[in-house]
């Protein structure tokens, strides 16, 4: 129905209608129309399961004149569409509030260029994560981002949202390595940004615009984007800890001792590695501890790494910081060993219902926050569990309940975003805003900062068919 979500009214869109139907099937031909409602159910549904919509249309593009097409007659007739990738985002952007036509992605999956000497990588948005950086693999290259979800999301999906991930510590941000992108606006009209220099201050920097705007100001199509030499060597080690502020030194030391080899630092404290061991039958390697933390180098020499990996530990065993560890450079156990850390989102969901919460916070308050929670919720949650990324003061806060639970919705909210928000931290660290957030963008945006952003939108889409009901509060 039209009231399904109280804090929200369908906007003035124009309904879907057989003559809509007939203009897309004559575009992309029967095959690339999905209007079945049991078709489109899939493509309705979020990877989390918190946002439902009805739309009775997935388009499959797979040209950029063809999404120009598509959304100069969506803008003409007044409807509503929603870009979609891999359908991994965690805060329900990437599906329709309503009936929104879908465009997805899936089609436009090819890789157009891999420069070996710059280490350019020019694709369509559609190509998935993984499967870019095995190609840039067998050139020796990788992709400068990488997460859970690599296996189903989009690169066009992690532009939009400005993905950050595993490794961000390292490679740094999306606005960092994307070297420019090729974008359909709201009107059909298309933005060729799709540069490969490194240098290019040519005013505006407009490509900028389309990371991390979700889709509300355009529909990228294809990247041009820096990859890395993939590293010759790789260790990973995974220790446990006492306490948080063993955590904190740990990531001191491993910044001092490992420098620049240093490729991830990741937090995972007791009860999250409680969901992989216990949900999905993973081993850990060590005895339990309250936290554990996981330790990536990347390098182009073994010998010297691996002196630096040990030098690293042994400072950390002979300080006590660290109690016991285990350190690796196979390929099986360095696998193993990150999949406790990557299979926590999907083995929470098998506790019932999960408040998501990724917050941006100065790092010596980074845990604080989970033991607040537990504090204030206690029992009355199934788990109230941290993990994330120590190394950019990204820390997931998951609180889970058997079942959804306005009372302790009410106990959570908002008293996380003020909390946050009185430190000087961000509601939404890297998965964006999407459905589910665009009333709490004020903790972490002033109002004239809101105020531009709705400015470019009104010039970017006069009429407010991207991905409307997202991002930006009402
Ligand atoms: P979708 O989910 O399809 O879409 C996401 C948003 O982008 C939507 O608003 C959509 O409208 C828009 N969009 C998609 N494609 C386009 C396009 N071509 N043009 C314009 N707009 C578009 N995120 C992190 O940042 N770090 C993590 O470590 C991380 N780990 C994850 C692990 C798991 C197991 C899961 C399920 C998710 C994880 N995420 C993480 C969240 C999610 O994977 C990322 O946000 C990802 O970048 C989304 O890509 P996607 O292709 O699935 O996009
Ligand atoms: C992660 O770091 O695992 C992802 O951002 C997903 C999540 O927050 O669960
Ligand atoms: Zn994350």
């Amino acid at each position: 129905t039209k009231d399904r979500y109280s804090h929200v009214k369908r906007g003035n869109f124009a309904t879907l209608e057989q003559n809509h139907l007939k203009f897309f099937t004559d575009l992309l031909g029967e095959n690339r129309v999905v209007s079945n409602p049991s078709d489109c159910q899939a493509y309705n549904v979020d990877w989390i399961r918190s946002v439902r919509g009805y739309s009775n249309c997935v388009l499959k593009p797979r040209t950029t004149q063809e999404v120009s097409e598509i959304l100069a007659f969506c803008n003409r007739h007044r409807l509503a569409v929603c870009p979609q990738g891999g359908n991994t985002g965690l805060v329900g952007g990437s599906v329709p509030v309503f009936d929104e036509i879908i465009v997805n992605t899936g089609l436009m999956n090819k890789i157009l260029s891999i420069d070996e000497i710059s280490g350019v990588l020019v694709c369509e948005a559609g190509c998935v994560l993984e499967t870019l950086d095995d190609r840039l693999a067998e050139k020796d290259l990788m992709m400068p981002l990488d997460l859970g979800a690599k296996g189903s999301c989009h690169i066009g999906g992690n532009i939009s949202t400005n993905a950050g991930g595993l490794r961000l510590l390292r490679y740094g941000n999306l606005h960092g390595s994307v070297l420019g992108l090729e974008a359909v606006k709201a009107d059909g009209e298309i933005m060729d940004l799709l540069s490969t220099l490194k240098k290019d201050n040519t005013g505006f920097h407009l490509k900028h615009l389309f990371i991390g705007s979700e889709g509300t100001l355009g529909l990228v199509t294809k990247i041009a984007i820096q990859c890395p030499p993939k590293p010759k060597a790789t260790n990973v080690s995974f220790l446990g800890l006492q306490t948080f502020e063993n955590v904190l030194e740990t990531f001191q030391l491993a910044r001092k001792e490992l420098g620049e080899i240093l490729s991830s630092f990741e937090l995972i404290d007791a009860l999250s590695l409680d969901i992989v061991t216990g949900h999905l039958g993973l081993k850990s390697p060590i005895q339990d501890f309250p936290f554990y933390v996981l330790v990536e180098t990347q390098g182009s020499n073994a010998t010297h790494d691996e002196d630096k990996m040990n030098r690293f530990l042994e400072i950390a065993m002979k300080t006590g910081t660290v109690e016991d560890g285990t350190v690796t450079n196979e390929d099986s156990k360095i696998k193993a060993i990150w999949a406790l850390r990557e299979s926590i989102t999907e083995g929470l969901l098998r506790d019932g219902y999960v408040f998501k919460y990724d917050l941006s916070l100065p790092i010596k308050e980074f845990y604080g926050i989970v033991t607040e929670f537990r504090k204030r919720i206690g029992e009355d949650a199934v788990r109230i569990c941290g993990y994330g990324h120590v190394g950019d003061g990204n820390i997931h806060l998951n609180i889970s309940t058997k079942e959804f639970s306005q009372d302790i919705l009410k106990r959570i909210e908002p008293f996380v975003y003020e909390h946050t928000s009185q430190l000087r931290g961000s509601v939404s660290a890297e998965h964006g805003i999407g459905f589910r957030k665009p009333k709490y963008v004020h903790y972490s945006k002033t109002e004239p900062a809101i105020n531009l952003m709705k400015d470019i939108k009104r010039i970017m889409d006069p009429n407010g068919i991207l991905n409307p009901y997202k991002v930006l509060p009402s």
